[in-house]
């Protein structure tokens, strides 16, 4: 069998496919690069000293953990240099970091989530980084918080790792996802999955039930007739999953189907996820894969962002099934 690397698949797609030019091929390498970095860290564990919190808050309010602030660092340093970015923003920075002046500015700018799952961290359950990339916008002088506000449609890249019993790295370049395992002996990305199609109809939901109490009409609507199962309109029993990690989440609703959904409700107003790096990237690997991923209103890629940390209601996965859960919303309950 021919063992593909995320570096072939990426030299395929700049030469024969052209789908993206030489300087984001690299940029994803990078990001990529940055990813085996936290992969190893995470699997220290406590022997790297990596467990536990860092005792500092971020920007949204949430206790940082040691990997949180570590995976920043990664990703930062990681990408600084360059020459492919004008600017990174992430959940752990209050605001876009500028590339320095001793480095070349490139034409990207680079998003993410640097450690998804903190939660999970210290008892060993999957975590991930998740990525998104867009074009600077042409004649900027500095990229700052205006220049990220763009619609997830305006991707170029986006993806996510999974550090977990093996670490994955997902990937879209508007051409279809692709799934690459971690080969640790040779260091590199190998393909594993080429063409990852979500099966449109599934049995599988995933959402936080304890949240239960403040869901609207439409999320509870569909959530109680999956449970009611073969008995009820359904006709069907329905099986349940919560990682608490969106990663890991998504990352079996591609392998195997399902409908993930952190709706907003009477408690996150606007949602728990946020916008930029957690919704858009996942929505943009969903929607190549076959799949939809809507707010219960809005396709999210069509949402026109505010601000950098805005949070959004995610219903994502399996085509008919969101399709439905949003047709609820517009049903009015
Ligand atoms: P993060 O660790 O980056 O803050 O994100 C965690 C997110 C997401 O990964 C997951 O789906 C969700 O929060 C879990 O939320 P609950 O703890 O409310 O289940
Ligand atoms: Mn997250
Ligand atoms: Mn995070």
């Amino acid at each position: 069998m021919r063992r593909v690397t995320l570096t072939q698949y990426l030299l395929e797609q700049q030469r024969d496919a052209g789908t993206i030019p030489a300087d984001l091929r690299l940029l994803i390498e990078v990001v990529a690069r940055a990813c085996k970095v936290i992969s190893n860290a995470v699997s220290k564990g406590a022997l790297g000293g990596v467990l536990g919190g860092a005792g500092t808050d971020n920007v949204q309010g949430e206790a940082q953990k040691k990997l949180d602030v570590l995976s920043n660092e990664i990703l930062i340093e990681a990408n600084e240099w360059g020459g492919h970015l004008a600017a990174m923003a992430s959940e752990e920075m209050e605001g876009p970091h500028q590339i320095p002046h001793r480095y070349p500015r490139g034409e990207y700018l680079l998003l993410f989530d640097p450690l998804d799952g903190s939660s999970n961290i210290d008892v060993n359950v999957s975590i991930g980084t998740i990525f998104s990339v867009l074009r600077a916008p042409e004649g900027d002088a500095v990229a700052d918080e205006k220049a990220f506000l763009q619609p997830g449609r305006a991707q170029v890249a986006a993806g996510f790792a999974v550090y977990g019993p093996t670490t994955i790295l997902v990937l879209t370049v508007g051409n279809g996802t692709v799934g690459f395992t971690l080969d640790r002996e040779l260091g590199s990305f190998i393909m594993t999955a080429p063409d990852i199609r979500i099966p449109a109809d599934t049995a599988e939901f995933a959402i936080n039930m304890s949240n239960m109490r403040n869901w609207g009409e439409p999320v509870k609507r569909y959530i109680d007739e999956c449970l009611a199962g073969k008995a009820g309109p359904r006709g069907k029993d329905f099986n349940m999953r919560w990682v608490a990690s969106m990663v890991a989440d998504v990352y079996r609703i591609l392998s195997r189907g399902g409908v993930f959904m952190y709706p907003a409700d009477a408690k996150h107003k606007e949602g728990r996820l946020r916008l930029m790096y957690e919704a858009n990237p996942m929505a943009l690997v969903v929607e190549q894969a076959g799949g939809a991923a809507t707010n219960g209103r809005q396709r999210i890629l069509d949402i026109q962002p505010t601000t950098l940390h805005q949070r959004v209601g995610v219903i994502l996965g399996s085509k008919n099934e969101v399709e439905r859960a949003t047709s609820y919303h517009s049903a009015g309950g």
